[in-house]
């Protein structure tokens, strides 16, 4: 047999179903070997006292998006997969938003010219759809489908952004003839505009008037449409950062009249309060993102629905803008009225040491479920299995090495994204990446970069359900 590139020996090897002390043989990028006595290889890397996990998919990230006119996302590829890799992840899947009036592929195009030789992980496009029309759904959808863009997402709000109720229905009926998945984001437009013109009559502008604005009631309402709208089609949907009990109630009761309905939350829905919006001054705009943060009840609601399946998705919705900045935040616009701030923050670093610490540390899930949500279900769901998402024979070597006593607190000055600041500043942590293994190439150790960016390469995926080989 020919000499092994690496064996990673020593270490707690886990995957969403097994907990084993293996060594792992890896040759040409790929997983050969599980076991003990592995022969020797170039390299050896000792895992002892580390879980060794497959590389975190984070299936939710948006990266040089662009929004409003003047305001530019902190991001670019480099810098977000570079924060990526940093935070245990092998693999991203950034959204490809198609702009009013623009053809799929020419979006799809932009994109890769963006991503390509500037990635730290590998990359996967999502495609947003603003503008369903007839040729997108009935000619590009397919085709993009077959070249491995499997997935799309809509949205329910958002001026520019979101669709009709008949046109998601059309959208789900050309997600259903050409196999793509669809990621919902759901709030109900309507209620937010109304909620958010009554504020600007009271003179209520500060970033805690965001949170009011966008209430529990508005999420719920819009996901049990969506999911209506799911049923009509008979077509599975993803609703995607879902923050609440009612929403997520929302989700088993379309489960229980069976419809393929999946769940996803974030970071923000478990450690954030919408009291975190009520800062001093303008500070609170930190943390503006939709659906907002709510209660510690809420929080509750999430972890219960992490344990017990409501969810299948642990995703960062990193979307980070800066702060200090009039392309950010503080757009002079934002200043004046929390309606103009814009929408997201960054969390692509910090989501697996989040969930670790908060969830394993504390013994709110186990450690395979730890990786189900944070690697293998996002393979699953999004045709990335077994190729990614799991540490098996045949699958690509993604590795991370979890220190699972080492402690951080989350600060602003350790992290490697282009936000000049984290919601998370000064949580404390137990349970840390301290290496990051991309197709067989360790990419980072203890947090410094070891190549150059261009390692990561495109993805394509399957279709939902089928296996990609
Ligand atoms: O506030 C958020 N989440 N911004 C990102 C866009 C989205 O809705 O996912
Ligand atoms: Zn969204
Ligand atoms: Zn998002």
């Amino acid at each position: 047999m020919t000499l092994l590139d690496t064996v990673i020996t020593g270490g707690t090897v886990v995957t969403a179903s097994d907990v084993s002390r293996a060594d792992i043989g890896i040759r040409d990028g790929k997983v050969v070997l599980i076991g003990s006595e592995l022969p020797a290889a170039k390299e050896e890397i000792d895992a002892t006292g580390l879980y060794v996990l497959p590389g975190g998919i984070d299936s939710h990230v948006h990266i040089a998006q662009p929004g409003e006119p003047g305001v530019v996302m902190a991001d670019d590829f480099e810098s977000a997969t570079r924060s990526a890799v940093c935070g245990g992840h092998t693999t991203v899947l950034p959204f490809c938003l198609q702009a009013k009036g623009q053809s799929l592929h020419d979006a799809v195009r932009w994109y890769h010219g963006l991503a390509e030789g500037n990635c730290f992980t590998d990359v996967s496009f999502h495609l947003i759809l603003t503008d369903p029309t007839p040729q997108v759904l009935g000619q590009e959808l397919p085709g993009l489908v077959a070249d491995g863009y499997t997935s799309i997402k809509v949205f329910m709000t958002y001026e520019g952004m979101k669709l009709s109720d008949r046109e998601i229905l059309e959208t789900l009926e050309g997600a259903k003839s050409s196999g793509a998945l669809c990621m919902v984001h759901a709030e109900n437009d309507d209620i937010i505009e109304y909620l958010r013109d009554r504020a600007a009559d009271r003179g209520d502008t500060a970033p805690k008037f965001h949170a009011t604005t966008r209430p529990v009631t508005a999420e719920r309402e819009a996901t049990h449409r969506a999911i209506s709208l799911a049923e009509v089609i008979d077509v599975p949907i993803v609703i995607v950062h879902v923050s609440n009990r009612d929403a997520m109630e929302e989700i088993q009761a379309g489960r229980r009249r069976g419809s393929k309905v999946f769940g996803e939350t974030c970071p923000q829905y478990l450690v954030l309060t919408r009291d975190d919006l009520d800062l001093e001054g303008f500070d609170g705009a930190k943390y503006v993102c939709s659906p907002p943060p709510r209660d510690t009840a809420s929080q509750a609601a999430c972890w219960d629905g992490l344990r017990t399946g409501v969810f299948d998705l642990y995703s960062s919705d990193h979307c980070p803008y800066r702060f200090e900045d009039r392309q950010g935040k503080k757009r002079p616009a934002g200043l004046k009225s929390f309606r103009w701030v814009p929408n997201g923050i960054p969390g692509v670093e910090t989501s697996l040491p989040i969930l670790f610490s908060e969830g394993v540390s504390k013994g709110r899930i186990d450690i395979t479920r730890f990786v189900a949500l944070t690697s293998t279900n996002h393979a699953k769901l999004y045709g990335l299995y077994p190729r990614k998402g799991t540490i098996a024979v045949g699958s690509d070597a993604d590795i991370t090495l979890w220190d699972p006593s080492r402690q951080e607190v989350l600060r602003q000055d350790i992290l490697h994204h282009g936000a000049d600041y984290t919601p998370y500043e000064g949580l404390e942590v137990t349970g840390w990446p301290v290496r990051t293994i991309l197709r067989g190439k360790t990419v980072m150790r203890d947090g410094e970069l070891l190549v150059d960016k261009g390692i990561g390469r495109h993805q394509k995926r399957a279709v939902h359900g089928e296996r990609l080989e």
